[in-house]
């Protein structure tokens, strides 16, 4: 189990009281929406295959080597954390690594993205999921505990770095169960969800407890903030996440905040169904760059924090059009609190490391 000094090293914190101490950092006081010195930053696959770094470490270890390494995976998180000097380091691993213990074999074929090798179509394959091997995971608790150890000391800035711990959320990974893969129309997830309301229930019911009890893993191994990856979310209709998916996201949810740790909900193409996804609870709402972040908070009537919304592309432009997307995101959040600056989504391949740098500078340059 976790050594005491680890938990006391990166305490569970959601008490604004609790935050507003010495360790509170700001990117968990941001998640909070307490006041911050400046706007915490960090990017979503800021561990990946743009760093040089990343590349090095990939060209002798497969995606899931690395991932099921906890040596491995905590060197590429701290390496990725510090090379861009951002206020939060993300623990690297993957989405699809709980359905092995539920099950469910899968690969990452090159340049094609997951492949699940026999996806659940039917209520007799959902009933043979497992539910009762997640300490099979616990390989990426190991991990967190390497980069909490790391990073136990605060920063020069005096600042503590901020763990970020992830699992997906029930919808997401449900569809790459059904589909297989990566999927444009999710015609076969639907099929399932509108025609099939007991394997439905059944398949949510089993995510949220596996993903429920990886997420405590995690946190009990250091994570002070856990993400929930709802990368595929905005294939719904506002009224079909509202009966689908809004009460399983919500339990798993509010079971990971019962741990004590802030959450972040994240998903993409999601305008429309902002105002639903705060009902989960979560602490903070991930934004993609194709709502204006104003107004996307307006919407929730700021009464969450939000994390986002530079487009990633943005990072191949010339450096006066970066500039001035950042600005305007900043701008955008107006210095209130409970912004943490991010991309809307993760950064590609081929992504010059430098235009990273440079978002980071501009953002540590520009006192609120
Ligand atoms: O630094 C970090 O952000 C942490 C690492 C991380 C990975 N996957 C490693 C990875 C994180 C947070 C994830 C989450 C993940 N995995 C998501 C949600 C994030 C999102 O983008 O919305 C999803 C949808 C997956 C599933 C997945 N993994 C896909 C669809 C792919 C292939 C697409 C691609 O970019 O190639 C992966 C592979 C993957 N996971 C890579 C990395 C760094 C790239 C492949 C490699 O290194 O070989």
């Amino acid at each position: 189990m976790t050594p005491v000094e680890q938990t006391a090293v990166h305490p569970a914190v959601i008490e604004p009281d609790a935050a507003a101490g010495a360790n509170g950092s700001r990117f968990i006081r941001a998640c909070l929406r307490l006041p911050v010195d400046r706007t915490p930053v960090w990017f979503l696959r800021q561990a990946g295959r743009y760093m040089p770094e990343y590349m090095a470490v990939r060209r002798h270890h497969s995606l899931l080597d690395i991932c099921r390494t906890p040596e491995i995976a905590a060197e590429v998180t701290i390496t990725a954390a510090e090379r861009l000097g951002v206020d939060a380091a993300i623990i690297f691993a993957d989405l699809l690594l709980p359905f092995t213990p539920m099950g469910l074999d899968f690969e990452f074929v090159a340049d094609e993205g997951p492949r699940v090798h026999a996806p659940i179509r039917t209520a007799e394959q959902v009933r043979a999921l497992r539910t009762d091997r997640t300490d099979e995971l616990l390989y990426v608790s190991r991990a967190i505990e390497k980069v909490a150890a790391h990073f136990a000391g605060p920063r020069a800035d005096g600042d503590q770095l901020g763990i970020i711990g992830f699992c997906g959320a029930p919808f997401t990974l449900a569809s790459y169960m059904i589909e297989g893969g990566s999927s444009r129309n999710y015609v076969e997830t639907k099929r399932m969800m509108y025609g099939d309301g007991a394997a439905w229930g059944i398949l949510m019911e089993k995510l949220v407890a596996v993903l429920s009890e990886y997420a405590a893993q995690q946190v009990e191994a250091g994570a002070d903030c856990i993400q929930v990856f709802d990368s595929w979310v905005g294939a719904l209709s506002v009224a079909d996440y509202r009966e689908y998916v809004l009460g399983p996201t919500t339990e798993l949810i509010g079971r990971i905040r019962g741990l004590g740790v802030p959450v972040i909900y994240f998903g993409v193409d999601t305008a429309s169904l902002l105002p639903a996804m705060r009902e989960t609870g979560a602490d903070v709402l991930g934004l993609d760059w194709r709502v204006p972040l104003d107004q996307a908070w307006r919407s929730l009537d700021h009464a969450v924090a939000v994390q986002g919304n530079l487009d990633p592309i943005t990072l191949f432009a010339p450096e006066v059009v970066l500039h001035a997307r950042v600005d305007e995101v900043l701008n955008a959040a107006a210095g209130r609190p409970g912004h943490i600056f991010n991309l809307g989504h993760g950064i590609v391949p081929g992504t010059p490391v430098e235009a990273v740098l440079q978002v980071v500078e501009q953002i540590k340059r520009r006192s609120l």
